[in-house]
């Protein structure tokens, strides 16, 4: 998959619409996972260097068409203007004169920011009036925003239908990190799946069945698997409905040669709060009453050992309850061990919210190969399928054989 970029483009002098996806976590009015905003920063960097002034464009949450000021983007523009070291305005509205008349005073080497795009129900529903609108500021289209790319949306698919359109350079090295796991992965190649849904994997799992050497499972999803194998969960978050799912991926990862690793000892607590009884216990018979919550020490050994020589790794989702410290032991360390991997060679790629902050928050970013900004849209990568914003952008034109000379005829 070989995209025009930023690079292809003589922005010198344009406006430039950059769809960004800084839909990023905000506690208190402030950003606080910075990663998505910072993976940014080269496309813009770049583009006001190239003597372009920058239109920014993303949506925060999912206010479905209403204005929500707990989701304006103003926290974001101030991160970014401390980020950029120059002012980052964001507009009031999307659209409007107001915002109109910010595009057109905008200088080479400014940055504007339209406010949340999803304040207008005609940005999901890709409304080609809106796209047009959105269009009409600028001159050419860049699409950093990876983690929105599964989205046909007018920020996303529409106006890169009207404006000459380029990746930017985050997109352009997601879709070479997340392609080489597809394409020419180094082996053994393990993928480690949380989180608490199996129906959101099951797609990715069957994807990566064909892929992969090692199958790492654990989070809430896990359970369902261990009931698919006939073990007690007690109360544990599971989908009886999608057992039957589990036993046949189980099944087709046999018949494969893949190995599949399950949490084997796990931390079962009373409550699924902070504060609560908890205590470890083997994975067969958990009693009616407990809740699991994280891997257990076992576990996280037989973990280590599966992954001890695997030579690309691919991880997404936690694999306990990662939002109450006392069960974000086994998440946190699966992300030491993947940095140790990275530190001896192998390529390490992370992508979901949790999973990335378990790396962030304890300093290990720097070491993994790839943090990756998209969750589902990385899962969805991941599965085969194509992700709109990424198709809609153009193919670098591939360059023409030269014509072989015809010999003259001897007569
Ligand atoms: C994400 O955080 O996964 C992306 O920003 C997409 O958000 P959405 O799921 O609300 O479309």
């Amino acid at each position: 998959m070989d995209k025009l970029t930023i690079r292809d483009a003589d922005v010198a002098g344009k406006r430039v619409f950059v769809r960004v996806d800084f839909n990023v976590p905000l506690a208190n009015g402030q950003v606080t996972d910075d990663s998505r905003v910072r993976a940014a920063i080269p496309t813009i960097a770049a583009l006001l260097q190239g003597g372009a002034s920058v239109i920014l464009a993303s949506h925060l949450g999912r206010p479905k068409g209403k204005v929500q000021d707990g989701l304006r983007l103003r926290p974001v523009g101030q991160l970014l203007s401390q980020l950029l070291r120059r002012n980052v305005p964001v507009t009031g509205d999307a659209l409007g004169v107001g915002t109109e008349d910010a595009v057109k005073r905008l200088r080479p080497g400014e940055v504007l920011m339209l406010e949340n795009l999803r304040f207008h129900a005609e940005e999901e529903q890709n409304d080609p009036v809106f796209a047009a609108a959105l269009a009409s500021y600028a001159d050419i289209y860049v699409n950093d925003a990876f983690g929105t790319a599964h989205r046909a949306h007018a920020s996303t698919v529409g106006v890169p239908q009207i404006l000459p359109a380029y990746a930017g350079l985050l997109m352009e090295r997601e879709i070479e990190m997340l392609s080489k796991l597809l394409e020419a992965p180094v082996r053994p190649f393990a993928a480690i799946l949380g989180g608490a849904k199996v129906s959101d994997k099951i797609g990715v799992i069957d994807h990566l069945l064909t892929k992969v050497d090692l199958l790492v499972l654990g989070g809430g999803m896990a359970n369902t698997f261990l009931l698919a194998q006939g073990k007690a969960i007690g109360k544990s978050l599971a989908e009886p409905d999608r057992v039957e799912d589990a036993r046949r991926i189980l099944s087709s990862a046999a018949n494969n040669g893949v190995r599949v690793v399950l949490p084997i000892d796990v931390i079962v607590a009373k409550e699924v709060t902070q504060g609560t009884e908890y205590k470890t216990l083997q994975a067969e018979k958990i009693p009616a009453s407990w809740h699991i919550v994280d891997l257990g020490k076992e576990s996280q050994d037989l973990m280590v050992e599966a992954l001890s020589d695997a030579q690309t790794v691919f991880w997404n989702g936690p694999l306990g309850v990662f939002e109450i410290p006392s069960f974000a032991h086994g998440t946190k360390a699966v992300a030491r061990m993947l940095a140790e991997r990275a530190d001896s060679g192998a390529t390490v790629i992370v992508g979901g919210g949790d999973s990335v902050a378990a790396v962030t928050q304890q300093g290990l970013a720097d070491r993994m190969t790839h943090i990756s900004t998209g969750g589902g849209a990385s899962l969805e990568f991941l599965e085969g399928r194509e992700l709109p914003g990424v198709t809609i952008l153009p193919d670098r034109p591939v360059p023409a054989k030269p014509k072989r000379k015809s010999r003259a005829r001897v007569r």
